[in-house]
Order: structure tokens, then sequence, then C-alpha cells
């Protein structure tokens, strides 16, 4: 890998500090940095699946902290509930949002380290939860940066050389880990040697890219410009995207990729143009026990969400007639074809990614 120095971000997204856990709240951003605090697991559920929070990574990390918070709580208020306070928050936390394999792998770790800890004192057990959890914020802040070298030196070896204008959607970013992002970790590691202009979806609808890639992105000082989801294709047609980069919610053992909806018509663009499509993501986000897209759970939202933008400041605008249906997949499956790498912080795979990514998997 080049050695391209220190690559960091001014965003940070949550913090744990003196017992308490808090969240910058992604809905009112850009025009508000509000912090919210959660002091259960049941509002950090409610925080996940509010989309407060978000971005596969970022909610596995919540998930985790969202046990240490109740099980801080249960051990507060003495042992006899523990164990049954604990159990009661996995189920509420594994099941806040379906898609990112990232929250039920986080929970897993969590519930092996409850198990391990069995016997001890409650204040023993949350302790070490506590420190499971700081170990997987650790493990993804560390691997985002892994991403960004890997990715970055895919793309120096994919993509002319001079200026670069890379392409993404959704928010894989700063905001959606504990790091400097997946997707916009890779540009922000290929930034430290040339110069990059990013295009960012603007994401429909609820404005990841919007909201979330461009405060981002422009607050670290970044050349950002805003693409209606609807010109991606066309941009792409027309030459002046030198790469897409995008992040990923969990990928099949086959190396198909979920992320956010409207990724798929991405990479399709990307295909027909001859223009590389890089998933960047870690290896919590492989799921090996799912063998293809098929079997990823895309999460249904509200048709409302649709039908009606949330202003910041509270208004709600409907932009529908009453009485119309609206279907909100919030994710969508790209077919491993389409795929040119899927790199993670252990090194890039490309196809055939069942063996790729298995072998990325028993590297340790
Ligand atoms: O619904 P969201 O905003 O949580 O969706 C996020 C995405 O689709 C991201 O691209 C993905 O989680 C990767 S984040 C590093």
């Amino acid at each position: 890998m080049t050695d391209r120095g220190p690559i960091s971000t001014s965003v940070v997204p949550w913090e744990y500090r003196d017992g308490r856990l808090r969240f910058l709240d992604q809905r009112a951003l850009p025009s508000e940095e509000r912090w919210i605090e959660c002091a259960t697991a049941a509002e950090t559920a409610a925080a996940i699946r509010a989309l407060a929070v978000r971005g596969a990574p970022l909610i596995g990390v919540a998930a985790a902290m969202g046990v240490v918070v109740e099980a801080n709580r249960a051990a507060a208020e003495g042992e006899p509930g523990f164990a049954g306070a604990l159990e009661a928050a996995f189920g509420l936390l594994v099941a806040s949002r379906p898609t990112a394999v990232n929250l039920p792998a986080a929970i897993a770790r969590m519930r092996r380290t409850a198990a391990a800890s069995l016997g001890s004192p409650a204040g023993k057990r949350a302790s070490l939860l506590l420190e499971e959890a700081l170990r997987i914020a650790e493990e993804d802040r560390a691997g985002c940066l892994s991403i960004g070298r890997h990715g970055a030196d895919f793309l120096e070896r994919r993509i002319a050389p001079g200026p670069a204008t890379i392409l993404t959607h959704c928010n894989a970013g700063a905001l959606a880990t504990a790091g400097i992002g997946t997707a916009l970790g890779v540009i922000r590691v290929l930034a430290a040697d040339r110069e990059v202009r990013v295009f960012a979806d603007e994401t429909r609808p609820f404005w990841q890219g919007a909201r979330l890639t461009a405060w981002e992105l422009s607050r670290d000082g970044f050349d950002v410009t805003l693409l209606p989801d609807v010109a991606a294709a066309s941009v792409i047609a027309s030459g002046r995207v030198s790469a897409v980069v995008v992040g990923a919610d969990r990928i099949a053992a086959n190396g198909d990729v979920a992320n956010k909806v409207g990724t798929y018509g991405v990479a399709l663009a990307c295909r027909a143009h001859g223009v590389p499509f890089v998933v960047a993501a870690p290896t919590s986000t492989v799921d090996l026990s799912t063998a293809s897209g098929s079997g990823i759970p895309i999460e249904m939202r509200s048709g409302d969400e649709v039908l009606s933008i949330d202003l910041p400041g509270g208004a709600t605008v409907r932009m529908a007639p009453a009485g119309i249906a609206a279907l909100y997949p919030a994710f969508d499956v790209t077919p491993a074809a389409l795929v040119d790498a899927i790199v993670t912080e252990r090194g890039t795979a490309v196809a055939p990614y069942a063996e790729a990514l298995r072998a990325l998997q028993d590297l340790r």
C-alpha cells in the first residue's frame, strides 16, 4: 500500500463520555448540529429506526453501545434484573433495522461477551461489555483507514492520472462509521495524492447525499457537486466520472451487494459506459451465510417518507396528491457481475467473488 500520511475528518457522529451515549442527530443536518442522548437500549433502537443514527458500520457500533447503556442502567439497579435486561436489549436492538449485517454481527459479539462473563458481578459484566463495544468501534475506525488505502491503490491502477471525479451514492462517510468512512474514506485517501472532485447523488427520499455527504465533504474542504439521482446515468455517460465508489449494507457470499436504493442503477450505467464501479466496506459487512443477493432482507420503509418531505425545522410538506400510494424499498441489490472490486480493510476482492471474499474472511 502507498503511504499517504495522515488522513482525517472533522466529523464525529457519536460519543460516549462519563457513561453518557450521544449521537449527532442526522435528521437535523445540515441545518442544525443537534445531539441526542440515548440512555437505554430502547432509546438507541428508536434512534437507529428513525435514522437519527445510520450507516451500516455506525449502526453496528450504536447497537453495541445501546447494550452498554442498558447494562450500566441494569447493573445500577442490582443483580436480579440484569440478565433479563440484557436479553431484552439484544432483541430490541437486533430488530431495529433489517438490511445492514453489521447490526446483528455487533449484537452477536455482545452476546458472546455477555455469555463469557456469566457468573461475574453485574458491574464487572457491564464493564466487559463496554470494552467489547469500544473494540468494535476501534476496529471500524482502523478498518476505514485501511479500506481507504486499499481503495485508493485500486483506483490509482484503474483511472487516468491527474484530477479525478468520483461519484458516490448515499452517505458512506464519517457520518456512517466510527472513522473516516468507507466510500468517502477511499475518496479522502485518494485526495491526499491528487485533485479529487466529488459528485454526490442526492439520494432520495431521505437525502443522505444532499444533507449528509455534501455537508460532511464540504466541511472537510472537498469540492463536492450535488447531482439529482436521475442525472447520475447521463453524467456517467458523458465521460465526466472517473469512477464510482459506494458503501454497502450487506455483501452476500457470491459478491452481490445491498446498498442504498439507487445504487443498482448507478452500477448499470457504469457498466454500460466502462466506468469502474467499486464497493468499499469492512469485512463485517460481508455475510458469507447469505448465498446471494436474493437472500438479503430489504428494508421496506413507509411510503409516507416518499410522499412527503420533512423540512429542517420540523415542517412536513406533502409532495403527492392525497390517496396516492408510494413504494419505498430502502435498499437494492447490485449483482456481483456489475462490481469491479470490493475493497475491505483486509484487501481488495475482484471476481470471482465467492473465492475472493472467503479468502479475505479467512485472513485474520
Ligand atoms: O439508510 P441508511 O442511510 O442507513 O443507508 C446507508 C447506506 O446505504 C450506506 O451506503 C451503507 O450503510 C454504507 S455506510 C458506510
